[in-house]
């Protein structure tokens, strides 16, 4: 079993997303554009969320009407810091989800996720969760968090970023076969430095102007 890999590629996503990649967008704008691409991934994320059936009254008359299953509300997973920018899109297209965090760095020689932070709901055994991160380069922050997810066994994972790297997905793929994972665009591959090439540089300092 190998976990699917759903390229995202509405064409207002990939607008923005070549806005994003370059060099002359600013600060504001590149933070703006990733909370848009965010609310526009997570529409399509949820695409197959279940439904149920209850009976309401419009003002013109009564129906059987579509409303969310689930019980409990998702639960959307940040890893720190540049998976902010994409929670706060999601957060505005389903502002009731439930948010965890997770922090992690890489260590810049060997690109091992070091985690730093960890917070989430206390019922997270109960909920789907959505695990959100720009970028899939390595795969090593991706793998790590979820394998801190699966400790408390939520109902559900699935993986959401902006951009992958074929080395990155592979690796994912390998330690995590059963997470299905969702992206704008798969790039050409990874620089010595583990950035995603083209690419958008580093997600985090582009999000906050911290370089
Ligand atoms: N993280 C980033 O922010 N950018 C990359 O290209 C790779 C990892």
């Amino acid at each position: 079993m190998t976990a699917k890999v759903t390229v995202i590629d509405h064409p207002l996503i990939l607008h923005k997303l070549t806005l994003m990649r370059q060099t002359t967008t600013s600060t504001a704008k590149f933070r703006n554009l990733l909370k848009e691409i965010g609310m526009l991934l997570a529409y399509e994320v949820t695409r197959d969320l279940p439904l149920k059936y209850e009976d309401i009254e419009t003002p013109i008359a009564p129906m059987l009407a579509p409303m969310l299953a689930a019980e409990k509300k998702m639960v959307i997973v940040s890893i720190m810091r540049a998976g902010q920018g994409i929670l706060d899109g999601i957060l505005e297209l389903m502002p009731s989800a439930r948010v965890g965090h997770i922090g992690l760095y890489r260590d810049p020689t060997t690109h091992v996720a070091i985690e730093y932070y960890f917070k989430f709901p206390h019922d997270i055994e109960q909920r789907d969760v959505l695990i959100v991160d720009p970028m899939l380069a390595t795969g090593n922050s991706a793998v790590a968090a979820v394998d801190r997810i699966k400790e408390v066994n939520p109902v559900s994972i699935k993986f959401l970023c902006l951009l992958a790297a074929p080395e990155g997905i592979a690796h994912f793929q390998e330690q995590h076969p059963d997470v299905p994972i969702y992206t704008a665009a798969i790039d050409d591959y990874l620089d010595e430095h583990g950035y995603i090439v083209p690419g958008l540089g580093d997600a985090g300092d582009r999000l906050y102007g911290t370089k």
